[in-house]
């Protein structure tokens, strides 16, 4: 991992005395609500539907064992809210029958990030004191800047990778942390990374894609896409460079941001987003990024080229662990059960993932499962994932894409004692990229901005499809689910999305088929397509039944769920959704609590 040096520890430190200075002085009545609001944005704290939310980055989603413990910490000590604040949310819940509101965890999030909901804002300066323990902020995970630079959860050790993009991945977050021309952007700014022939990171999906390739001489470069998002407008990234020499990546990006500081749509935040002005202008737009570039590089002198000696330096710091035999193989201790040699397979099958290192593999811990929203983990679970992390993945994990942790240095010996283990702490669930291994927002449970709940959707749809044998039959299927056109949970990249949508003042759901994210099963990236109008919750889990039912009916041999909808036709499976409507489901609509007075603060998250 990354080793920050003195400087990023001494910054990270500041911010967090700087945070205590003005929280201290907002308490006292001398620094304004409204005065604090942007101070506070700046380290990730947003006040929610109830309460303050923290999101913290994760640069490419890699965390240490020690961050992981902190993490763990914060869940247990700080996400809890005053009684005020839980008996307001509660009694939002009771509208809703719920009963139990989860407290004491993280969420993790698509781009690899981690969040909290409960936490008093007035314990905020502790919360960031104990982060820059581990080095760790909140800083640019919100606003109009640029935001967590994300990457391929398998960087460094996929088999398929051409080169490691987390030495530039690291490079691009020191260029983009406080860059002083890129602080007040139109709008937000998300880059992601990848270096592999398979997009495990949704590069088609972000302001900036970058792909790491070698021409035929075998010298490094980047394919540069840009203008890629959702949103109500879902775009994919125009691929608008083939091949930039790596080492002139920040000139390049200065240019492709520069541009759009300059044109972007700053009178209007719905048209604000690169991918309108990319949309808008096309040639033009690509025209002026290469006569920006040519500027930086002949008149400027090309300031932000990478020198070789620095890619070394910073490369240095992600070479593989050294290899240890396991102690704990060369025993022979552990052994799987015979009576479980059936689900270790499928575990090895799911969540096991082929490595560089031939002795290695990298494995996903599964944070789906019945009980709890997708991607949440509470104080325990991140303390298990940590001494998991120590024990069998030389102390580092990925917070994955799809909302999991993924050990990245197992040894292959190791893999029994390391599924045991797992299965004891209800991590070793293998329906790692099927059905129940889902991506779903936080939705109208916390979120100020949502139209309807994303969780119990999620919960509804995972307890009907709790039986192993028939999700390993269904195969890979991606589940993206949104509580508003935002489109935090990526409905648009599901196979099957779920959109919550607001009809006079009415939680309601619109279902959309066939939608990619780019990667390897996916083919190439693809917006959904909406089947019809929107469903009641009520009737959400049985048009998923109807749409697998219409899966099992057609579908030949082996064949994924998206390919079978690509050969037999939307229309069928539209039908299908359609026909599971109920007569009456007005019974089960409720309404979402409006909470505007605080929707300012989550429009900038
Ligand atoms: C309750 C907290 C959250 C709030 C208030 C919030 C708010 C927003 C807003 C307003 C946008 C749209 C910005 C724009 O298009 O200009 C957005 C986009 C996004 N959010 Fe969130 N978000 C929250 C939590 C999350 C979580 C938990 C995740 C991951 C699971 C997430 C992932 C994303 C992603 C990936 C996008 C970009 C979608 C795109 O390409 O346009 N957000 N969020
Ligand atoms: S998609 Fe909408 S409801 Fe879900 S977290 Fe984002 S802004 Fe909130």
């Amino acid at each position: 991992m990354y080793q920050y040096t003195e400087f990023d520890r001494q910054f990270v430190r500041a911010r967090a005395a700087q945070h205590r200075d003005q929280l201290e002085r907002n308490l006292a009545g001398t620094l304004s609500d409204d005065e604090f609001r942007p101070l506070r944005l700046q380290n990730g704290w947003y006040i929610q539907r109830y309460a303050p939310m923290l999101r913290v980055a994760v640069p490419y989603g890699e965390l240490s064992s020690a961050q992981l413990r902190v993490l763990a910490r914060i869940a247990r000590e700080y996400d809890h809210p005053s009684k005020e604040v839980f008996d307001t949310a509660i009694g939002a819940q009771a509208a809703w029958g719920t009963t139990h509101l989860p407290v004491g965890y993280g969420h993790f999030t698509t781009r690899q990030n981690v969040q909290f909901n409960w936490i008093p804002l007035a314990k905020s300066a502790d919360v960031m004191d104990l982060l820059a323990t581990v080095n760790m902020h909140g800083i640019q995970t919100s606003g109009n800047c640029i935001r967590n630079i994300t990457s391929d959860e398998l960087a460094g050790v996929a088999p398929d990778e051409i080169a490691d993009p987390r030495p530039w991945a690291e490079i691009m977050r020191q260029w983009s942390t406080l860059h002083p021309e890129f602080a007040f952007l139109p709008r937000k700014f998300k880059i992601a990374i990848t270096g592999a022939t398979a997009d495990r990171a949704a590069t088609h999906w972000h302001d900036v894609g970058l792909h790491l390739k070698k021409n035929e001489a075998g010298e490094p470069g980047f394919k540069v896409l840009v203008g890629g998002g959702m949103g109500r407008t879902p775009v994919i990234g125009t691929t608008i460079r083939e091949f930039l020499p790596a080492l002139q990546i920040m000139n390049y990006l200065e240019a492709v941001v520069r541009v759009y500081n300059r044109w972007g749509r700053r009178d209007n935040m719905y048209k604000a987003r690169i991918k309108i002005l990319v949309k808008a202008e096309g040639q033009r737009y690509i025209d002026e990024v290469e006569a920006e570039y040519q500027q930086i590089l002949t008149v400027d002198g090309a300031p932000h080229t990478i020198t070789q000696a620095e890619l070394d330096r910073v490369a240095a710091s992600f070479v593989p662990p050294a290899l240890v035999e396991s102690a704990r193989a060369a025993t022979k201790t552990v052994a799987v059960p015979p009576e479980r040699q059936r689900d270790y397979d499928r575990w090895l099958q799911q969540n096991v993932a082929a490595h560089q290192n031939p002795k290695l593999r990298a494995v996903t811990l599964s944070f789906k499962r019945l009980g709890q929203a997708p991607g949440d983990a509470d104080a325990d679970q991140l303390d298990t994932a940590a001494a998991l992390a120590d024990e069998f993945s030389a102390g580092e994990v990925r917070v994955t894409h799809d909302q999991n942790l993924l050990l990245p240095w197992v040894n292959e010996a190791d893999l029994p004692a390391l599924w045991v283990a797992a299965s004891h702490a209800g991590l070793a669930r293998s329906n790692i990229r099927l059905l129940t291994d889902m991506i779903a927002c936080p939705g109208g449970d916390f979120c100020a901005l949502a139209n309807a709940r994303s969780i119990p959707i999620a919960e509804a749809i995972t307890e009907r499809y709790q039986d192993m044998d028939e999700l390993h039959d269904l195969g890979e299927i991606d589940l993206h689910i949104s509580g508003c056109i935002n489109s935090c949970g990526h409905h648009h990249s599901g196979h099957i999305g779920i959109l919550g949508v607001d009809k006079d003042g009415k939680e309601w759901y619109q279902v959309s088929l066939g939608g990619s994210d780019g990667s390897t099963l996916s083919g190439a990236a693809v917006p959904g397509k909406v089947v019809g109008p929107s469903f009641g919750a009520g009737e959400v889990p049985g048009v998923i039944e109807a749409l697998l039912d219409t899966f099992r009916l057609n579908r030949t041999g082996r064949e994924t769920f998206i390919d079978c909808v690509k050969r037999v036709g939307f229309d069928t499976f539209k039908a299908a959704a359609n026909s599971a409507r109920l007569a009456d489901k007005h019974e089960e609509l409720h309404a979402l609590p409006k909470s505007s007075g605080y929707a300012k603060d989550a429009q900038e998250a």
